[in-house]
């Protein structure tokens, strides 16, 4: 596709949309349109590259390579294996199949990755009597097949590995969340990236990390040295160089900006320190051990983006009450604050005691969550606090 435009679609967290679609259009992507849980565009392939390093709410981005009808099983395998996967795959490669279904005639995405992946196999054995083997981890193609009703498209997945998967943290609390999620909710809290910007439960600190990123323009790619087009055999390499070289340059750290985390944990916040030593983002990011209800706000005005435990991967004692104590820190505390809490105990989360002035449901994975954000400006219109 060398300077030829394709249809490309971007995968992304229920809820991003809408963000996603600002990003892509912000690269240059053509005609972006919003779907579930991804986004359609055009580009060519310096856009298809550039979505992979730039977009920070893009899971992926797939290149349809066919699409056609079936009507039974046996005509999934049929069509898989008249595809010329020559032009993709040798037989000594490596593949590895991903299978989206809904509403279809199959009922088992496993067996449809299968049955794609034997067409596939099958086809080289006939031709050339050798056949590409599998490999789920780090494949040479990565395929992904869509069934949606009688429709199927065969993509060729250009991210290889997950885009959330940044490269920067080599460290991990017992429940991080996913970057492209943290990402997402920075640019849904509407943070301007001069104010400062706190997480008070910051764990392994991938808000911090991603708040710092985007501020300073560092591409969301900058510490990921493997993408799925890489290992392409219509991998541009000059064009690959050329748009990372582009977008380092407009890297530019401002002077003014803290980022400040805080957490409970001495051993968890060390893994923080750790995540951001490696970026090199230790020049605008500050953490402390601290517990939020004994902390003391690190500025007189800021915003708040935290990802308290949900009583899920962390198991709260008495979740209400630690809800509870969240919204009465903030109430005592963090008046001239902007604060925006993501939870998927919906329940609990009520118990903030504050009325939300914004609300957006995303998706932890598979948690559906609440992120809320809540004005503290003392004695304002705004200050709407229930207790
Ligand atoms: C869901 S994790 C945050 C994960 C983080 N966003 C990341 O990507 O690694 C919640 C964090 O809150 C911290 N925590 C729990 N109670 C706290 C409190 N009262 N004050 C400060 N931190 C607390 C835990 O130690 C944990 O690291």
């Amino acid at each position: 596709m060398p300077g030829t435009t394709s249809m490309m679609v971007a995968k992304t967290v229920s809820g991003l949309e809408q963000i996603l679609k600002s990003e892509l259009d912000g690269i240059g992507a053509l005609n972006a349109e919003v779907m579930n849980r991804a986004v359609s565009f055009e580009g060519d392939k310096a856009c298809m590259y550039r979505a992979n390093y730039l977009c920070r709410t893009a899971l992926r981005i797939l290149l349809p390579v066919h699409v056609f009808e079936i009507n039974s099983q046996e005509d999934l395998y049929r069509e898989i294996k008249e595809f010329c996967w020559e032009d993709h795959l040798d037989a000594d490669s490596t593949l590895a199949v991903d299978a989206v279904i809904s509403y279809t005639v199959f009922t088992n995405s496993q067996f449809v990755a299968q049955k794609t992946k034997d067409a596939i196999v099958d086809r080289f054995r006939e031709k050339t009597g050798k056949r590409p083997s599998v490999d789920l981890e780090n494949p040479t193609l990565r395929i992904n097949v869509h069934l949606f009703k009688n429709t199927c498209t065969l993509s060729l997945d250009s991210s290889g590995q997950s885009l959330h998967k940044r490269g920067y943290r080599k460290q991990t609390g017992i429940a991080p969340i996913n970057e492209v999620l943290a990402a997402g909710l920075i640019r849904l809290s509407g943070w301007d990236m001069k104010k400062p910007l706190l997480d008070p439960m910051c764990g392994s600190g991938t808000i911090l990390i991603e708040a710092a990123m985007l501020a300073s323009g560092i591409p969301s790619g900058n510490f990921r040295s493997e993408y799925g087009f890489t290992k392409w055999k219509d991998f541009d390499e000059a064009l690959w160089e050329r748009v990372k070289k582009e977008a380092v340059e407009k890297i530019s750290f401002p002077d003014d900006l803290r980022i400040v985390g805080f957490d409970k944990s001495v051993m968890i916040l060390r893994k923080a320190v750790e995540n951001v030593d490696f970026t090199g983002l230790d020049r605008l990011v500050f953490m402390k051990q601290a517990a939020f209800e004994d902390s003391i706000p690190p500025s007189a005005e800021g915003v708040i983006i935290t990802n308290p435990p949900y009583d899920e991967r962390i198991q709260l004692e008495d979740s209400v009450a630690f809800y509870k104590m969240i919204g009465n820190v903030l109430k005592r505390k963090y008046n001239g604050y902007k604060a925006w809490v993501i939870s998927s105990d919906l329940e609990a989360i009520k118990f903030i005691g504050l009325k939300p002035s914004k609300k957006f449901k995303v998706f932890n994975g598979p948690l559906e969550c609440r992120f809320l954000g809540f004005d503290l400006y003392e004695g304002k219109k705004q200050n709407k606090f229930t207790d």
